[in-house]
């Protein structure tokens, strides 16, 4: 973390919760976190959660992502949904090519343009990279986030900054419980960072590591300088487990 970017932390609930559950958890959790603390803090909820979320969480300063977004206004695309409906259920922002998603078929041109469509509309997007442990064992790592990164900013500009955050999570720590050391986020997280200054300005980017992230790893891994605070799985479904990882970038 470094002095001047405001740390984020998010909670990806993946395929959990439904919209009585969110709002149950959204209430503990707005009793838990300090709101005078000096980092920003988001749920991402499943899309039948959002303005349940958004609802409970009325008037506190914790913002409600979504989990993707398409990049068409309208159309013909089933099971799909829009920025702007997602703004209509009361997101703040929306993460973009989480790798479950990408193994799921989304394309890095489609993350592209969902990253604009994201942030034209308003959103902040959390645009997600990573490698597989395959690319790792082989040596590919930086190669692989490289071209994450460069085709995921395909369509955005300078003056996108203060809409865009890149999360790295290699896959490999994904709900796996094993978490890349702080040198691994530290080193995979100043590789983004250097390709998304070819973009933005790389000192103003938050750059999340997320994979396995708990309250008593985030300390250490957030303490890295290029690491700008955390998005969190399977330990956000739990408020005090995602109060205290929040306390931990506070
Ligand atoms: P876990 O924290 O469960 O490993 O999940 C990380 C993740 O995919 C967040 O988007």
């Amino acid at each position: 973390m470094s002095v001047g970017r405001r740390p984020l932390v998010a909670g990806n609930w993946k395929m959990h919760k439904t919209a009585v559950e969110a709002r149950d958890f959204c209430v503990a959790l707005a009793g838990l976190v300090d709101s005078g603390a000096p980092v920003d803090v988001a749920v991402c909820p499943p899309f039948t959660a959002l303005q349940a979320s958004s609802d409970a969480l009325a008037g506190t300063e914790v913002a409600v992502y979504a989990q993707n977004v398409h990049e068409a206004d309208a159309g013909a695309h089933t099971g799909e949904v829009s920025a702007a409906m997602l703004i209509d259920a009361g997101a703040d922002g929306a993460l973009v090519g989480h790798s479950e998603r990408r193994a799921a078929g989304d394309t890095d041109a489609q993350v592209a343009a969902r990253v604009r469509a994201g942030i034209d509309a308003g959103l902040l997007v959390v645009m997600c990279c990573g490698e597989s442990i395959d690319t790792r064992r082989a040596g590919e790592t930086e190669e692989w986030v490289t071209r994450q990164v460069r085709e995921g900013l395909a369509q955005a500009t300078a003056a996108d900054i203060d809409r865009l955050v890149i999360a790295y999570e290699p896959i490999w720590a994904i709900g796996t419980g094993e978490t890349a050391t702080p040198d691994q986020a530290q080193e995979a997280c100043a590789i983004v960072r250097a390709v998304a200054s070819e973009v933005v300005d790389g000192q103003r980017l938050r750059v999340l590591y997320g994979g396995s992230v708990n309250p008593g790893n985030a300390a250490e891994l957030m303490a890295c300088p290029d690491v700008d605070g955390a998005l969190v799985g399977g330990a956000s479904l739990d408020p005090e487990s995602f109060a205290a990882i929040v306390a931990a970038a506070a």
